[in-house]
């Protein structure tokens, strides 16, 4: 009998590590283990064991019981483990922090100056980057001798498109498409083939104005710009104009605003400004009799780059993290 469940045992015990299924481990527990299984089909042997003998043999018995008990009970925990298609889920262990995204320091400067101009009535307006040679210059009063249109300080595309310039065509689409009065500006991308340095990109953006009503001085732009500085830049900032000129503009003003940069207050060139020349009502078929305007355009990236104090313009274009984090 003690032969008989060694056997037993040496069998079950090697058959196991051959299983891989809980299908043929199941049929393994019932063969041995099992009402009809080997173990069981041994008691029967019991009768014909001594009456000395008796005690050993039945120990013996549940040792052998016991042991393949618990070589079923970790077989099935290995197989369970290895065939479960994810591992046990630890609900105390910290996970993986979230990446926040963050608008671009461009993106945070036009949404701070559409709000402000906002603010005071503005609405946004928005044109294509792919122009025309007469949204870009014609109507703007550009002549075709003007310098401005050279090849070489913009990027034509054959035919009459090009890449615009300036933000300027939006006035005159704007205008082409709506009558009098208008209150918009109009933020966005504009290009040069300038070469690459700390200061220069051909592509940066621009924060146009166009505000057209029956009766508009260089008192109402002066103050509109003014609100504006004081809003963006702080209580104490300032706005200063010099004259200049523009062709779709008489008069025309270059314009300063006075800014905290590190620490002190300065003065900083960021754009011109001007009132809309009549030729430009004429082309667009505005009555110069009942209709002024003042228009102005303003650069984003100089905004930007003063108030956070970015010292070279390639830098907001190359998508390094580390540098758009800070902001
Ligand atoms: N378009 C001009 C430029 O890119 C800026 C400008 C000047 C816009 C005067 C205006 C303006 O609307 O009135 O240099």
């Amino acid at each position: 009998m003690l032969a008989t469940l060694t056997t037993l045992q040496e069998d079950a015990l090697q058959e196991i590590t051959a299983l891989d299924s809980l299908e043929s481990l199941e049929s393994w527990r019932i063969s041995y283990l099992g009402s009809k299984g080997r173990l069981k089909g041994i008691m029967p042997l019991m009768k014909d064991v001594s009456k000395e003998d008796k005690p050993a043999v039945g120990k013996r018995l549940n040792e052998v019981k016991t042991a393949l008990e618990s070589a079923f009970d970790s077989r099935k925990a290995d197989i369970a483990g290895s065939s479960s298609p994810r591992p046990p889920l630890d609900i105390t262990e910290p996970g993986v922090e979230a990446q926040h995204g963050r608008r671009h320091i461009i993106t945070k400067t036009i949404d701070g100056i559409t709000e402000v101009f906002g603010r005071m009535g503005f609405s946004v307006a928005y044109g294509p980057e792919v122009e025309d040679e007469y949204h870009n210059f014609n109507a703007l009063n550009i002549p075709e001798d003007h310098p401005a249109r050279d090849p070489i300080d913009n990027f034509f595309m054959g035919g009459d498109r090009m890449l615009r310039s300036q933000t300027s065509t939006v006035q005159i689409r704007v205008m082409e498409s709506t009558p009098p009065p208008i209150k918009i500006i109009a933020v966005g991308r504009v290009y040069r083939p300038d070469t690459h340095d700390a200061t220069h990109f051909s592509m940066f953006h621009q924060c146009e104005g166009l505000l057209v009503a029956p009766k508009v001085s260089m008192v109402d732009l002066k103050s509109t710009l003014f609100q504006f500085a004081k809003s963006y830049f702080g209580e104490e900032a300032e706005v200063r104009f010099r004259p200049s000129f523009f062709p779709f503009t008489e008069p025309s003003a270059e314009v300063d605003m006075k800014m905290k940069i590190k620490g002190t207050w300065q003065w900083v060139e960021i754009g011109g400004c001007g009132l809309v020349d009549p030729k430009v009502f004429e082309e667009i078929g505005y009555d110069n009799n009942k209709w002024q305007g003042f228009a102005f355009g303003l650069g984003i990236e100089r905004v930007a780059m003063l108030k956070y104090g970015i010292q070279d313009i390639r830098w907001l274009f190359e998508n390094d993290a580390r540098f758009l984090r800070q902001f």
